[in-house]
C-alpha cells in the first residue's frame, strides 16, 4: 500500500476549536431521559433521582454544550407542564414519537443535571416554533433567564429555582422543513416566525445567541432555498444556522459508508457558502456560524420500519426507540464525521452528538441496572478531551478507494490540533476494510520529540460491539510500532481503524 502523507506547520490553521464543538442532545424521545439520565427508583440514583452511574460516565465523554429538549418532541412541547411540583404536572400525548410525557423530568430538573456535570456543561435550549410561537417563547425567555421581580421569573422562584437558569444558546425550532415535524413550515412561513421570535428573544436580551433551522439533510428536495430564504428573513437576527446529518450503509455498501465525512464535510462547506453569499447580498459585516446540531451514525431505515407497526391506540412511556448498538465500523465512521466536524472549526462552532444516552447514543443503560459505553464513546470522550486548541490545516495525499456514491475516496481521513502548550493531536481514520496504511507526517516547525501516546480502536472483528452481556468487548487499545524521529512521525494504521497520537 502507497504511504499517505500530510505536513503539519503551526503557521497553517484552520482555527481554534470552540468547546461547543463537543456538545450533545438530550430529548425526550425513548429512554433517553427516563431510564437513561432519570430514574429515581435506581440504586445509584442520586436525591433528584438522576443515575450517578450514567453521570460519571456523561463527565468522562466530556460533552459540553447539551441540547434539549428536542429535536421532533420540541414542536409540542409546553415548557410550562415541565415546571412546579412534579405531581402536579400534567400527562401529555407527544405526537412526535407517540409516547405518552409524563413530565416528571423538565426544565429545572434538566438544569440542575447540567450543573451536577459540571461547568463544562452548558444548556442549549429549543423553542416550540412547531405548535407555538413568539408569545410563548418570550414565556419560556423570562421564566428561565430573567431574575425576580416579574409574574414568570418569580414563578420560578416559587418553584424553588432561585438563580436564574442563564440559558445563552437558543434554537429557534427544529427542522421546520420536514414534512414530518409537527407544524411544519414553508421556509418563508419559518423564516417569518423565526424572525419575530429573534427579534422578540433580542428586546428581552440582546446577548442571547440564536440558531434558525437549516433544512434538516442536504438530501432534502428545498436544501439551499431553504436556507437562503431563512436566512433572508434572518440574517441579522440569528447567529448560527443549523445542519443535521445522520448516516447508515445503504443496501450493505460499507464502502460508501466509510466515506460518509465527504458529505458531510460537503454538507458544510454548500451551507458556509450559502450563509456568505446571502451575507454578500445583504451587504451585511455579519458572518452566520454553523451548528451542527444533530450528528451521528443512524440506522434510520430500521426505525422507519419498526415505526410502521407501531399500534395505533399504543402510546407507551418511555419505550425502546432508536436503541441502535453500535459497532466498530460504526465507531470509525462517526470518528471520521469528528474529524470532519474539527477540520471546519472555523465555521461549526457548535455542534452536538444526537444523542446522549439510549437514543443513538454514545452510552446505554438498562433499567435498574448498569450503564456502559458504546464504540462511539471513546472517539468522542478523547476529541472532546485532545481536541482543545488550534486546528492545523492538514492536505492529505492519500491512496484512494473506489466508492459507489463518492466515487474515489482518500483512505486516510486526518486531522490535528494544537494546544495551547505546543503538543499536538492527530487524529487519523483508516477506511481500509482489508489494509493496513503507512502514513507519514512531516513536522514543520513544531517542537515535537516524542509520543506521547498512540491509542487505536480497531478490532479483527469489525463487527464486535459492547452489550449489556459483554460491555466491555470493545475498547482502544495501544497502537505499535509508531515512530517519530527527526521531526517525522511515521505509523501503520490498522485496517478500519481510529487513532489518536498525541506529540509532545
Ligand atoms: O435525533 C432523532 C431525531 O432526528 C430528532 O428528534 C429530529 O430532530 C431528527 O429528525
Amino acid at each position: 500500500m502507497r504511504t499517505a502523507r500530510f505536513t503539519l506547520d503551526p503557521a497553517f490553521t484552520v482555527g481554534s476549536v470552540n468547546p461547543r464543538l463537543f456538545g450533545s442532545f438530550v430529548e425526550h424521545l425513548g429512554r433517553c431521559v427516563y431510564t437513561g439520565i432519570f430514574e429515581p427508583d435506581h440504586p445509584t440514583a442520586d436525591e433528584d433521582g438522576i443515575r450517578r452511574d450514567v453521570l460519571e460516565l456523561v463527565k468522562e465523554l466530556g460533552v459540553t454544550a447539551i441540547r434539549y429538549p428536542g429535536g421532533n418532541f420540541v414542536s409540542g412541547y409546553k415548557w410550562e407542564d415541565s415546571v412546579g411540583p412534579a405531581e402536579d404536572r400534567p400527562r401529555r400525548l407527544d405526537l412526535a414519537w407517540h409516547s405518552t410525557e409524563s413530565n416528571r423530568f423538565g426544565l429545572s430538573e434538566y438544569i440542575a443535571f447540567l450543573r451536577k456535570i459540571g461547568p463544562q456543561a452548558e444548556p442549549m435550549m429549543a423553542v416550540n416554533l412547531g405548535t407555538r410561537g413568539v408569545a410563548e417563547a418570550l414565556e419560556l425567555q423570562e421564566y428561565a433567564n430573567h431574575p425576580s421581580g416579574t409574574a414568570l421569573s418569580d414563578l420560578r422562584r416559587t418553584h424553588g429555582d432561585k438563580d436564574p437558569f442563564a440559558i445563552k444558546l437558543w434554537c429557534l425550532g427544529n427542522e421546520m422543513d420536514g414534512p414530518w415535524q409537527t407544524g411544519h413550515k414553508t421556509a418563508e412561513e419559518y423564516g417569518r416566525i423565526a424572525a419575530e421570535t429573534a427579534r422578540a428573544m433580542r428586546q428581552l436580551d440582546p446577548t442571547v445567541e440564536l440558531v434558525a433551522c437549516g433544512s434538516s439533510g442536504q438530501s432534502m428536495e428545498t436544501f439551499a432555498e431553504w436556507e437562503a430564504t431563512v436566512l433572508k428573513e434572518t440574517y441579522d437576527l440569528v447567529d448560527y444556522i443549523s445542519l443535521h446529518a445522520y448516516y447508515e450503509p445503504v443496501d450493505g455498501d460499507i464502502d460508501s459508508f466509510l466515506a460518509s465525512a465527504v458529505d458531510m464535510e460537503s454538507f458544510i462547506e454548500n451551507v458556509v457558502a450559502t450563509c456568505d453569499h446571502i451575507g454578500a447580498r445583504l451587504k451585511s459585516k455579519k458572518r452566520i456560524n454553523l451548528s451542527f446540531d444533530e450528528w451521528n451514525v443512524w440506522y434510520l431505515s430500521r426505525w422507519q420500519e419498526q415505526a410502521t407497526t407501531f399500534e395505533q391506540d399504543d402510546w407507551p412511556e418511555a419505550p425502546r426507540l432508536l436503541e441502535d448498538n453500535y459497532s466498530v465500523t460504526d465507531a470509525v465512521v462517526f470518528g471520521s464525521l469528528l474529524i470532519a466536524l474539527l477540520r471546519h472549526a472555523d465555521r461549526v462552532t457548535v455542534a452536538c452528538l444526537a444523542q446522549l444516552v439510549n437514543v443513538i447514543a454514545p452510552i446505554m443503560t438498562e433499567p435498574g441496572g448498569p450503564a456502559w459505553r458504546q464504540t462511539t464513546f471513546f472517539p468522542f470522550a478523547q476529541a472532546a478531551q485532545y481536541g482543545r486548541g488550534q486546528v492545523l490545516d492538514v492536505r492529505v495525499d492519500s491512496p484512494t478507494y473506489e466508492t459507489k456514491k463518492y466515487g474515489e475516496a482518500d483512505l486516510l481521513h486526518a486531522t490535528a490540533v494544537r494546544a495551547d502548550d505546543g503538543t499536538v493531536t492527530v487524529f487519523a481514520v483508516n477506511r481500509s476494510r482489508t489494509e493496513p496504511l503507512p502514513l507519514e507526517v512531516a513536522l514543520n516547525g513544531l517542537d515535537l520529540t516524542r509520543i506521547v501516546e498512540h491509542s487505536v480502536l480497531a478490532d479483527a472483528d469489525p463487527d464486535a460491539r459492547n452489550t449489556l452481556d459483554e460491555p466491555e468487548r470493545v475498547t482502544p487499545h495501544p497502537g505499535g510500532g509508531a515512530e517519530l524521529t527527526h521531526g517525522r512521525l511515521t505509523a501503520v494504521l490498522e485496517p478500519l481503524s481510529w487513532n489518536v497520537f498525541r506529540l509532545g
